[in-house]
């Protein structure tokens, strides 16, 4: 078993989420932004920025975005498209752990996206997350964060999933398995991941992501011990609609006061 977002998954990372649309993510980003943001936003912090996904169209968009990610597996891969890309610069991207990461400045915004608050299990994890980000906004500045809406996780339940990917020269194979603790408002899901070339089997790896899914009034609690204030909580990503039963990912918008 190796450690979450290893050599394998960084390397099948956006093959397997080839479908996932990160510039209609980006569009609500800017939306929301530009709705509630107090002033101009030309500077981003995006913590566990993984690959780069959103850093690269946002960046395209004319916003200076730095990326920070305590996987060098996933950060290799963003510094290799920001070299081929252009922008941002790879040394744009950041090994640290967003708990206690200190860029020693501040943006107008910082997003932690992809159910990256999730990642941080124990509640002190969480505060040092949400400080951390307040940390490198002024006050006005925004936060957003998707995350996995409680009461639609305790409703639907995880469950196992099987996918094929094509990827240049070949096809993955992901079967992943959940497992929920209800009294610690976590999922464990364990990955399988097998990567093929034409004719032979490449790699095969595991991983287990334990993932903290929340509900709204502990995030509120969250938030205003770090020094924000709640400015929306939607659906997403369709973030109009108010999150319910149906609505397994949740966005939440936060002012730094
Ligand atoms: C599901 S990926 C999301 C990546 C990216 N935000 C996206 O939308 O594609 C989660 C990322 O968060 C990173 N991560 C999780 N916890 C972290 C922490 N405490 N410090 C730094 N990075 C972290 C992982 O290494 C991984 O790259």
């Amino acid at each position: 078993m190796t450690q979450p977002f290893g050599s394998d998954y960084a390397e099948s990372y956006d093959a397997l989420y080839a479908d996932k649309d990160y510039e209609a993510e980006c569009d609500l980003i800017e939306r929301v932004l530009r709705t509630y943001g107090e002033g101009k936003i030309a500077s981003i912090l995006d913590l566990g920025c993984g690959t780069g996904n959103h850093a690269f169209p946002l960046s395209r968009r004319g916003f200076e975005v730095v990326g920070v990610d305590r996987s060098e597996f996933m950060l290799d891969q963003a510094r290799n498209k920001a070299a081929a890309l252009g922008r941002p610069p790879p040394d744009h991207f950041h090994h640290g752990d967003i708990r206690d990461v200190d860029l020693g400045r501040r943006f107008d915004a910082v997003l932690i996206m992809f159910a990256v608050l999730g990642y941080q299990i124990k509640n002190a994890d969480v505060t040092a997350t949400l400080r951390a980000a307040r940390r490198h906004l002024s006050a006005g500045g925004l936060l957003l964060f998707d995350f996995w809406y409680g009461p639609a996780v305790l409703f639907q339940r995880p469950s196992a999933r099987v996918r094929v990917i094509s990827s240049s020269g070949g096809k993955i194979l992901r079967a992943s398995s959940s497992e929920l603790d209800t009294n610690r408002d976590i999922c464990k899901v364990r990955y399988h991941l097998w990567r093929f070339d034409a004719e032979r089997l490449l790699s095969e790896t595991e991983e287990e992501h334990t993932v903290r899914y929340f509900f709204p009034l502990e995030l509120d609690l969250f938030l205003e011990s770090a020094g924000f204030a709640s400015v929306r909580l939607g659906a997403f990503p369709e973030f109009d609609r108010d999150p319910d039963e149906s609505t397994w990912n949740a966005l939440y918008g936060a002012r730094a006061v």
